[in-house]
């Protein structure tokens, strides 16, 4: 039996989690900084490691505290060391190289993306009973990554494929700012997807680029397109209107404009794209399981098609596992411990780390 502290500090949360077994969270404390942010229309990474700062300590204090263990009971304290900013993943890497050291405890480096996925494993109520099973494919479809990848077993990553370009929380992000939507625009966007026709804008979905491949920036310039051609038929603005309105940061969508449409339009494109490419490399690898991960596999829209198109059995984490926390962190260092893994101080951060 494993009982692991894992911290994850990587972009704009700040998380501690207790994690037994790589599946129980007996707490999981998240501060968020998404309203600090939201002002900058993205996140400012130098405020971004000075609220990690502030928070850390209290965020875990009172992830032990809810979780009722001590030190002692620890078999490991986990933290992410890349993908991420470099100054937020120095915060918890740090402090987490502290705690190990001043309580002897062993230490562990979490890859985020593997997180993401391990995220998975963790139970919650109503769902799944049983492991994920082996063959399986993952989405990866975060603010920064969209990658497919192939795990025969725990702690196996192969890439298959991934974007060439934006990911595609990116490209949500990218896309609402355009529409002037706001910060994040993944969730912004699905809101005024709803009361949309997804069939009013033809978007590019870029399918004939690698097997395994994603582009987004042809679909982001196609929407900025549509933006600029309704706008000057209204004649209501210059020609360049949607690039200044992200410029100057503005949030409010134009009430001219057929922005629920245009939204449903793209989100349409964008899971399309997904879901294509996914079911090719389920059936090319004979997997027996997907998982879906990261901040987009929130995305309604996404689980529908993806439920209603694979063969497979789909998994999704509970929204609050699929956004950044720190549970995830420990379902994943649960698998890392087993294997043997053990960091030392010198763990350093890398920004750029990849999976496979
Ligand atoms: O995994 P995550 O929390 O952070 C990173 O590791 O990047 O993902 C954040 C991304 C943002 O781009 C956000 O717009 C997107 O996930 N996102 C969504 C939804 N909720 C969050 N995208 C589409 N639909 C959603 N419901
Ligand atoms: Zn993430």
């Amino acid at each position: 039996m494993t009982t692991i502290l894992a911290i994850e500090t990587s972009c704009d949360e700040t998380s501690a989690a207790v994690v037994i077994n790589g599946r129980k969270v007996v707490s999981c404390v998240v501060a968020s900084q998404i309203q600090l942010h939201r002002q900058y229309g993205g996140v400012f990474p130098e405020m971004a490691s000075r609220e990690h700062m502030l928070a850390i300590a209290p965020v875990v204090r009172e992830a032990m505290a809810k979780a009722g263990v001590q030190w002692s009971d620890l078999s490991a304290i986990a933290t992410v060391n890349g993908p991420g900013l470099a100054g937020s993943l120095l915060v918890g890497v740090n402090f987490a190289k502290a705690l190990a050291a001043a309580h002897n405890i062993p230490l562990l480096g979490i890859n985020h993306m593997e997180g993401h996925i391990y995220a998975n494993w963790l139970q919650y109520e109503g769902g799944p009973e049983t492991d994920p099973a082996f063959p399986l494919v993952s989405l990866v479809v975060s603010g920064g990554h969209t990658d497919l990848i192939l795990m025969e077993d725990h702690l196996q990553y192969r890439r298959l494929g991934g974007t060439i370009d934006d990911a595609a929380g990116e490209a949500f992000d990218k896309v609402a700012r355009l529409m002037g939507l706001g910060y994040p625009g993944g969730p912004a966007i699905e809101r005024w997807s709803a009361g949309g026709d997804g069939t009013a804008f033809d978007l590019p979905r870029a399918l004939s680029v690698g097997a395994y491949d994603f582009s987004f920036s042809g679909l982001k310039t196609a929407v900025l397109r549509e933006l600029q051609e309704l706008q000057r038929q209204q004649g209501t603005e210059v020609p360049e209107r949607g690039v200044k309105l992200a410029d100057a940061g503005v949030q409010e969508p134009d009430p001219n404009l057929p922005i629920a449409d245009l939204a449903a339009s793209f989100q349409e494109a964008l899971v399309d794209a997904l879901v294509t490419k996914t079911l090719r490399a389920l059936s090319d690898h004979s997997a027996v399981q997907l998982l879906v991960a990261g901040g987009v596999a929130a995305n309604s829209r996404l689980r529908q098609e993806l439920l209603a198109r694979a063969q497979v059995p789909v998994r999704f984490p509970p929204i609050r596992y699929c956004t950044d926390n720190a549970a995830m962190m420990g379902a994943a260092a649960h698998y890392r411990y087993l294997a043997g893994h053990r960091a030392t101080l010198a763990l350093d951060v890398l920004p750029g780390l990849t999976l496979a």
